[in-house]
């Protein structure tokens, strides 16, 4: 099968097949990791440009080391020290890195749909990094790869994503691919983290944390993203964790074999206590891990490659 898109902007305009080829291709590559020498021939003359406009650590970092684990030349474009702040549009500043030779941009930018305005008007392929609250596949493709590696398929699996889904690209993400992979989504929290037009996705919505849990194969936990907020959707924090707050304790009502996953970063005492986030059920540090084999696979299928 040969992947078709040009970029990767969403997971919702992705097939079932097309996952599963990244997914394919994502184990193939993980295989590496394991070499003395980590790195492959693959992007050998590319050139990959991280232009984060929002802060991160595990994505750019991880992409970063994914171009180069394909010999590929990295540039990380750092936007706090660049011209953006003489007030340098987004497209003159994409303009101005393509002319210096680049064939991927892996943009992360708070405005959704900002990748897909780039990926319109340049010649480079596109890589969403994540958009504002709108997507960030290279996370939902990262976060089924480790369900997958760790429970061996998704049909019939409960997958809790519990938080703040209001303002969470990460949510979306992982409903478009789950739910096309076969596993059955329950977002939880506070009915004002919880968009009603969820529904239309096929997902069950619950407000209650025990009910919320009790068939749960993975849980998966999102960050309060304060940042994004315009007005207060809760009383506090300390109101959020006393009601949602993932214990030890409370983990007793989900199944004994139960996952934990959180895309990060983490807010330890916050969505998650230390204990669980450390504990035997915390796959947290393996998505990291794994989301260097995936964002090889995502970069090989878009240069033309077919399967591993
Ligand atoms: N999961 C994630 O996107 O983390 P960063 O913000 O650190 O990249």
């Amino acid at each position: 099968m040969i992947f078709q898109h040009k970029h990767l902007l969403t997971l919702e305009e992705l097939s079932r097949e097309e996952i599963e080829l990244i997914l394919e291709n994502a184990k193939g590559f993980k295989e590496i990791f394991t070499r003395s020498i980590k790195k492959v021939p693959t992007l050998r003359g590319k050139t990959v440009v991280n232009l984060f406009y929002e802060n991160s650590t595990r994505t750019r970092t991880s992409f970063e080391i994914a171009a180069k684990r394909l010999s590929a030349d990295v540039i990380n474009f750092s936007v706090s020290t660049s011209s953006v702040q003489k007030g340098e549009s987004l497209l003159d500043t994409v303009h101005t890195i393509e002319a210096l030779g680049s064939d991927f941009i892996v943009m992360r930018h708070s405005c959704p749909g900002a990748p897909q305005l780039l990926a319109r008007r340049i010649k480079s392929a596109v890589i969403n990094a994540g958009d504002g609250p709108h997507e960030h596949p290279t996370q939902g493709l990262l976060d089924a790869f480790t369900i997958k590696e760790m429970k061996g398929g998704f049909e019939g699996l409960n997958v809790v994503i519990l938080g703040d889904i209001t303002h969470s690209r990460v949510a979306r993400s992982n409903i478009w691919a789950l739910t096309k992979l076969g596993a059955k989504i329950t977002i939880a929290g506070p009915s004002t983290l919880l968009p009603k037009s969820f529904a239309r996705l096929g997902v069950r919505i619950c407000t209650d944390l025990r009910e919320a849990i009790r068939d749960a194969d993975v849980i998966n936990l999102l960050r309060i993203q304060l940042e994004r907020q315009r007005k207060n959707l809760f009383p506090s924090i300390r109101e959020y964790t006393l009601l949602y707050g993932l214990t030890e304790e409370r983990l007793k009502w989900a199944k004994k074999d139960v996952l934990i996953m959180h895309p990060g970063p983490i807010n330890r005492g916050v969505e998650i206590s230390p204990e669980v986030a450390d504990g035997k059920h915390s796959v947290i540090l393996r998505q990291v891990t794994n989301g260097v084999a995936v964002r090889m696979a995502v970069l090989y299928l878009l240069s033309g490659g077919e399967e591993a």
